[in-house]
């Protein structure tokens, strides 16, 4: 059985057209594009790629470096998720404009908001340049030299490759450093918040909710993108006019059904689908319990106070969502990696993959390759689960240590770089400081500290011996009342004159010498050692990746998610996940009132949107008199992809992605088409709160409605 769901997995020729994996839309032609065409698609690959007319390409936006928009009107408007668009919405909110709490509405163009420092890019085009980068890389024989090399000649070609003034290029690497693909981008810079629904809709159900499926979120934001007159990118300028974009995605406000085909268009951040057994393992036993422990520890004590205190609340919010979503993500993860038995599975394959090797005669080439893995996975083990700790502990979840780490590497800088850079530097860390001390309360963090350090001390392997038998609670103490990092004024006098004294003065602060011993252990017994084996373990994953294409020629192979622009297919599917248990395609307004908890903060729903359901009052938005609000497909999406469209068949945006299904969260490690699934807000819901619950017509106005079942236009 195990063995039979294997080979369906790399069958020839399916039967049915499969589903799963992220593709590189130039590279669509043959087997993907008749897939898609199987399942229902209309277009063919050169109306999703094409760089001599425009194309849907044109319409999609890497979104300030982690999520991705779609360009939905002539004048440039963008829609994203309410999550991607958060923190700019938090940086324009105040006590008097919530815009968090009560969203936001730009009437008109001049009440539009610039976003310093936001960028927004489109894709012009992608050129396979693998022979000229791996050039002389063959014949090297160590890693460290071949990865060198690669690095010149990349740099190399980035330096020569033909492109206008205003564009930008980067080479990204395919199928584990098999494939190598250059990008000519354009960034643009002057990005505006234009509109945002209330939390109590665009964050409706938070961290409850986060990662499941039935779900009723309309996680949307609406930005536009601005350029100069030549409709080229530029800093902000009141000068400035909306972009005129190569192409704009039509909306469907036909509605979707189960089975029918969808896509969705965007940059999935990573993926690992192709580790081996040993890896898979280590993240289950291992690496994923470590940061679920750790993470735990901190969200309880943030949790507690944010119940207790109203102003710690919203200095936490924030802060608090970011642990939550991977802390969640990864329980998720290790009970689906469990319950699909992905170890099993992968052990299944190499035991073939082993025989073909066997086979063909080349055993010479690979051979060796498992039994290399599995050694490095466990010569890794300890300097991963270190590196984990460090990572977890001091970089992203003790706010004290964070900041004492980024001294830290001040010192660091004025070592390798003088004073001057120091300066700079240090000039900017202050600056960026003073926003991170507003939300920082130190009776929070004293307690995430005492936690966290002690779970490092008794749990993380290869950690200064004293850490182990420290008395957590004094140290705590000692450090919560005598360093100055805590509070922005004491940093500020701590780091105010010249570097030599500023570095004395850091190295007598209690809080700056636990960072030290930590980071310095760091550095010198666990990452040179960790990026040494990393780097072998790199090389064989290249050669495994390579002898998988040549031992399964008949194989359906896609690369790693690199926040490359994808493409993944699938169709709109409900799914069991559990005995007896089938969830429907779609959810409904009427959902949200079930979920509706009075004056929560999860569950509260707006007094306008409630009036809208009582009314009844939905416009062209309803089907069957009823809203409805997200759906599910088998789009094959990872983290990145929140802010994609979803389009149908023609090419016409009918939801916007943004999570995934709860048994379906590992799919960054295994995708299962019988139970992951992506997670849409329905096009329709977010024209319906633009319309009828924010009476933003003007936003209305500027799209182009279709009609795709109906075949009319409006
Ligand atoms: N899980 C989704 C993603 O990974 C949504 C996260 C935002 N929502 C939240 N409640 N933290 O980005
Ligand atoms: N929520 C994710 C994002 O922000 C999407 C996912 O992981 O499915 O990109």
């Amino acid at each position: 059985m195990k063995l039979l769901k294997l080979f369906i997995l790399f069958l020839s020729f399916p039967i049915l057209a499969q589903q799963g994996g992220m593709w590189v839309p130039s590279m669509l032609e043959g087997m993907n594009e008749s897939e898609m065409q199987q399942l229902g698609m209309k277009m063919t690959a050169e109306d999703i790629y094409d760089t001599n007319t425009s194309s849907l390409k044109d319409a999609i936006v890497h979104f300030d470096g982690g999520c991705t928009a779609e360009i939905i009107s002539p004048k440039g408007l963008l829609l994203t998720n309410h999550h991607c668009g958060y923190d700019a919405i938090q940086n324009h909110s105040s006590i008097e404009h919530d815009y968090l709490q009560d969203g936001f509405w730009a009437k008109s163009q001049n009440e539009e908001l610039p976003n310093p420092k936001m960028v927004a890019t489109l894709i012009v085009s992608i050129h396979d340049v693998t022979n000229t980068v791996l050039e002389g890389v063959s014949q090297l024989t160590s890693e460290a030299e071949k990865q060198k090399k690669i690095q010149e000649n990349s740099n190399r070609i980035q330096k020569s490759f033909p492109k206008e003034s205003w564009q930008e290029n980067k080479i990204k690497t395919f199928y584990e450093g098999n494939q190598y693909l250059l990008f000519v981008t354009e960034t643009f810079k002057d990005i505006r918040l234009v509109g945002a629904p209330p939390s109590s809709i665009g964050k409706f159900g938070s961290d409850t909710d986060n990662w499941v499926w039935p779900r009723h979120t309309g996680d949307f934001s609406i930005f536009r993108i601005y350029a100069d007159k030549n409709n080229k990118p530029a800093e902000y300028s009141k000068d400035n006019v909306p972009y005129t974009p190569k192409h704009f995605l039509p909306i469907s406000l036909d509605g979707i059904s189960e089975g029918d085909f969808t896509m969705v268009f965007g940059f999935p951040g990573r993926t690992q689908e192709y580790l081996p057994s040993f890896a898979v393992e280590q993240i289950i036993n291992t690496l994923n319990p470590a940061k679920i422990e750790i993470r735990d520890a901190a969200l309880k004590v943030q949790d507690g106070f944010m119940r207790k205190d109203k102003a710690i609340k919203i200095q936490y919010a924030s802060k608090y969502a970011r642990i939550a979503n991977y802390w969640k993500k990864w329980i998720g993860e290790s009970q689906g990696l469990k319950k699909s038995d992905a170890v099993q599975l992968k052990k299944d394959f190499e035991t073939e993959f082993q025989k073909r090797v066997v086979a063909q005669g080349k055993q010479d080439t690979y051979g060796n390759l498992l039994s290399d893995f599995e050694k490095n996975y466990k010569a890794i083990n300890d300097y991963a689960l270190a590196r984990d700790y460090f990572i977890e502990v001091v970089y992203r979840n003790t706010e004290l240590l964070n900041v004492g780490f980024r001294l830290y590497q001040l010192e660091q800088i004025y070592k390798t770089k003088g004073e001057q850079a120091f300066n700079d530097r240090k000039e900017n860390t202050v600056k960026s400081l003073e926003n991170f001390y507003k939300d920082f309360n130190v009776n929070v963090d004293k307690q995430v500290f005492e936690k966290l350090i002690a779970l490092y001390g008794q749990k993380s392997p290869l950690i200064p011996t004293e850490f182990k038998t420290m008395d957590y609670g004094k140290t705590t103490d000692e450090i919560y009342s005598k360093s100055k990092l805590t509070s922005y004024k004491n940093l500020q006098s701590l780091l105010s004159g010249e570097a030599s004294k500023v570095i004395k003065a850091l190295h007598k602060d209690k809080g700056y010498q636990l960072v030290k011993k930590l980071a310095d252990n760091f550095y010198e017994n666990i990452s040179p050692k960790y990026d040494a084996i990393d780097l072998e373990i790199g090389g064989l994953q290249r050669d495994y990746m390579k002898a998988q294409l040549e031992l399964f020629p008949d194989g359906r192979f896609f690369p790693d998610a690199n926040s490359t622009l994808r493409i993944t297919y699938g169709q709109v599917k409900g799914y069991h996940p559990s005995d007896a248990v089938y969830y429907e395609t779609s959810t409904h307004l009427e959902g949200v009132m079930e979920k509706y908890i009075p004056g929560d903060y999860e569950f509260d729903v707006p007094a306008k949107l409630i009036e809208l359901y009582k009314t009844k009052n939905y416009g062209p938005y309803a089907e069957n008199g009823k809203i409805p609000v997200c759906f599910i497909a088998t789009n094959h999406t990872t983290g990145g992809n929140s802010g994609s469209p979803a389009l149908d068949a023609n090419g016409n945006l009918i939801g916007l992605n943004f999570d995934r299904v709860w048994e379906g969260t590992m799919s960054d490690i295994h995708y299962d088409p019988e139970i992951c699934r992506n997670i849409m807000v329905d096009i329709r819901y977010v024209l319906f709160i633009i319309d009828k619950y924010a009476g933003a017509e003007n936003l209305i106005d500027e799209m182009q409605m279709v009609h795709p079942k109906k075949s009319t236009k409006k």
